[in-house]
C-alpha cells in the first residue's frame, strides 16, 4: 500500500498532512528516510517511524450505506440491525444513529477517532436531510426552524430549511439528537412521513445505492471525512 494511506490510517494526519510530514523528513522506512508519500509499503512488515517513533497500522474500513427502513442502527439486537446488511464484516459499527424508519447515508467503519471526530457534539458536523412531512409550513414554522427551538425541555438548535414543495424540505442539522428533526415537525404541530440522510459533513450519498446496498468510500471521501481532525 502507499506510504500516505498507511500513515493516514494510522492517524498521523490527512493525506495532505501526511505528504508534508514526509517532505520534512520526518517518516522513516525501516530506519531509512522516506523519499516520497507514494513509495509502497508493507504496512505488516515494514516498521514505520514518525519523529523516531513506530506507528502501529491499523486496517480502517470505511463503508457508505444506503440504510433501509427496517433495520435499527446498532451493532447488537432482537430486530433486524444495520450489522445485517454487511455480514462479512467485523468489528464494525455505524457511525451515528437513524431511526429505524429512515434511510439514506450511513457511515460504517471500524475507525474510533473518525467517529468520535463526526459525532462529537463540538464539531458541528452538518448532517442534512430530505424531509417529506403532513402539513404545509408557515413561514412562522420556518422562523421557527431557522431560528432553534425548545419542545419539551428539548432544546434544538437553528436548522437550514430548503423548501422543495410544501410538504417537502430539506433540512441541515448540526446536532444529532435523539428524534431531532421529528421532534422538530412535532413541536409545530406537523409530521414526519418520510427522511432519509443525504449527507453527513462532506460526504454525499452516492444515489446509484439501492436501500440496503453499501460501497466502500473512496481515498478521496475518507480524507475529506478526515479534514480538521487532530493529529
Ligand atoms: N432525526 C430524526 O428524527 N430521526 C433520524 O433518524 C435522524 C434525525
Amino acid at each position: 500500500m502507499r506510504l500516505d494511506r498507511m500513515l493516514s490510517d494510522a492517524h498521523a494526519g490527512t493525506r495532505s498532512q501526511v505528504k508534508k510530514l514526509v517532505k520534512e523528513g520526518r517518516v522513516c522506512i525501516n530506519g531509512v528516510t522516506a523519499k516520497a508519500s507514494s513509495m509502497q509499503i508493507d504496512p505488516y512488515q515494514d516498521v514505520i517511524t514518525l519523529d523516531g517513533e513506530r506507528l502501529n497500522y491499523e486496517e480502517h474500513v470505511y463503508l457508505m450505506l444506503n440504510k433501509p427502513a427496517g433495520y435499527i442502527s446498532a451493532t447488537k439486537g432482537n430486530v433486524p440491525t444495520v450489522m445485517d446488511l454487511i455480514p462479512q464484516y467485523k468489528g464494525m459499527f455505524p457511525c451515528g444513529r437513524l431511526d429505524k424508519d429512515t434511510e439514506g447515508l450511513l457511515l460504517m467503519t471500524n475507525d474510533g477517532p473518525l467517529a468520535h471526530h463526526l459525532l462529537s457534539p463540538h464539531h458541528h458536523v452538518e448532517k442534512e436531510y430530505y424531509v417529506e412531512h403532513k402539513l404545509p409550513l408557515t413561514d412562522e414554522d420556518i422562523h421557527s426552524i431557522e431560528t432553534g427551538i425548545t419542545f419539551q425541555s428539548v432544546t434544538y438548535r437553528p436548522a437550514r430549511y430548503e423548501k422543495i414543495s410544501d410538504t417537502s424540505c430539506h433540512l441541515t442539522i448540526r446536532e444529532g439528537k435523539y428524534h431531532e428533526i421529528k421532534m422538530i415537525f412535532e413541536s409545530l404541530g406537523d409530521k414526519v412521513v418520510y427522511l432519509k440522510r443525504l449527507r453527513m459533513k462532506n460526504l454525499r450519498l452516492d444515489e446509484t445505492l439501492k436501500p440496503g446496498q453499501y460501497r466502500p468510500l473512496t481515498d478521496q471521501e475518507i480524507e475529506d471525512l478526515k479534514e480538521g481532525m487532530p493529529r
